[in-house]
């Protein structure tokens, strides 16, 4: 068990720069499957969820080599074998080998996704598009087999813009005959970053990043080429940490045009960042104003931004109200959060959040990624020492995050500990 340890309340200052997308690298490692070519991928996070990845891609027979934040993948001799529980329950992106593996071999065998515990998060509009596109799924206990003897294009249109389902619709449907048509699809930008690189190796898809996408299906695919977005999730967390105490901090590697909602929520909260070229420098502003914040899909705030905000609202003069509208139970870390100081109520999925509040280092819980980067930032703020235990969730999705705070200032350790709390 890992822990982290952080002695709170210092300025930062310096520069921080920014990795390539969590959200995107772990669609783009399942979609390199399609082809018998050679991908390369450059920007590559090194997170423990793009380790787990490569470990199921060299079990199906992938070649790859990960160095200097680019991956080489050549699928030349992958074979389709069953994904099995050890691997796809590590990780909520296992889900992508059914697209990438129905559409390459026409049978998969999988077990259920893994992922953060913060709702029910069903697949049902996965399965119900893969059955429209032709292929006969056996649900078993804890996996999946799915069959098809030709894939089919179809039209759809999603009950939720859902992103994995987007994804994964759109992975599945390259290689298949005809015309897929995909309505109110998800518009995230690591949308549009997988379909550059299914573009790169021929595909024909149009539309990523809008609500309407249209695939017209290929025979064949070649070598592909990609660079990973910036993951504008970790952005939003360092401009956050920014706010509440940086002193000329620069993030960089930043597209800002993805970050509009939290930087707009900024500015009315009162900070003040100077942006430019693809850089942010922030300091941290003496009093802000409370704001209330809303999680809702792309271009709104995002819900993965969501939990590391409640916490800057801690630090807002007066009430904020805070609504989580994705997940059913992304308020979990709310409780860690009030034995540090804080004084929220929670109603269902909002939350009123009364400041400011002094934060006191406390021995807290990550309990999913998110609600790790809550405690982070709380601990930051906080007065003496603060330690966080379940860190392997953190870590799963923000690379070399200690190294980074450490750079810029912060006294941050992270430990092996055989306690938990
Ligand atoms: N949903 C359904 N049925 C489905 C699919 C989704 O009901 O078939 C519901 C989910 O239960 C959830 C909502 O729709 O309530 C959103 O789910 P979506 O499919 O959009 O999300 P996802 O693909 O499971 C990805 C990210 C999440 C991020 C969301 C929203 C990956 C691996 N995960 O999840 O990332 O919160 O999109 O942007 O890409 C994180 O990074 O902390 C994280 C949870």
């Amino acid at each position: 068990m890992k822990k982290i340890i952080i002695d709170g309340g210092q300025e930062i200052s310096g520069t921080i720069k920014i990795s390539g997308a969590k959200n995107s690298i772990v669609a783009l490692i399942p979609a390199s499957i399609l082809t018998s070519g050679k991908c390369v991928i450059k920007n590559v996070p090194d997170i423990s969820d793009v380790r787990i990845l490569l470990e199921i891609m060299r079990e199906l027979g992938s070649e790859i080599t990960f160095e200097n934040e680019t991956i080489i993948i050549d699928n030349g001799n992958v074979k389709n074998k069953e994904i099995t529980e050890e691997f796809a329950s590590k990780l909520r992106a296992s889900y992508y080998f059914m697209g990438s593996l129905i559409g390459k071999f026409h049978k998969v065998d999988i077990a259920c996704p893994g992922g953060c515990v913060i709702g029910s998060r069903p697949i049902d509009i996965h399965l119900d598009s893969f059955k429209k596109m032709g292929i006969e799924i056996d649900e078993q206990q804890s996996k999946f087999v799915m069959t098809v003897d030709e894939l089919k294009g179809n039209h759809f249109y999603l009950n939720f813009p859902s992103v994995g389902a987007t994804i994964n619709i759109m992975i599945a449907s390259t290689l298949a005959k005809g015309q897929t048509i995909i309505e109110n699809a998800a518009k995230e930008p690591e949308i549009a970053n997988v379909a550059s690189f299914l573009n790169s190796m021929g595909a024909k898809i149009f539309g990523a990043g809008t609500s309407k996408i249209i695939i017209d299906g290929v025979d064949e695919l070649y070598d592909g080429f990609v660079e990973v977005i910036p993951d504008r999730i970790e952005a939003g967390t360092y401009l956050i940490i920014g706010s509440l105490l940086g002193n000329n901090l620069t993030i960089e590697n930043i597209i800002e045009s993805h970050i509009e909602s939290m930087l707009y929520k900024l500015k009315e909260a009162g900070i003040k960042y100077e942006s430019k070229g693809n850089s942010i420098t922030i300091t941290a502003a003496k009093n802000l104003k409370p704001i209330n914040i809303k999680t809702t899909v792309y271009p709104g705030f995002p819900t993965d931004l969501g939990q590391p905000m409640s916490t800057l609202l801690t630090q807002c003069e007066g009430e904020c109200l805070f609504e989580e509208t994705i997940y059913e139970n992304r308020l979990r870390h709310i409780p860690h959060l009030n034995s540090m100081g804080a004084n929220i109520k929670v109603f269902d999925n909002q939350a009123l959040i009364l400041g400011k509040t002094p934060l006191h280092g406390k021995k807290v819980k990550a309990t999913d990624l998110r609600a790790g980067a809550s405690m982070l930032v709380a601990g930051l703020i906080a007065d003496g020492r603060t330690e966080i235990y379940n860190i392997e969730h953190l870590l799963r999705g923000y690379e070399r995050i200690v190294d980074k705070l450490s750079q810029v200032g912060v006294q941050i350790k992270l430990v092996e500990d055989e306690e938990n709390i």
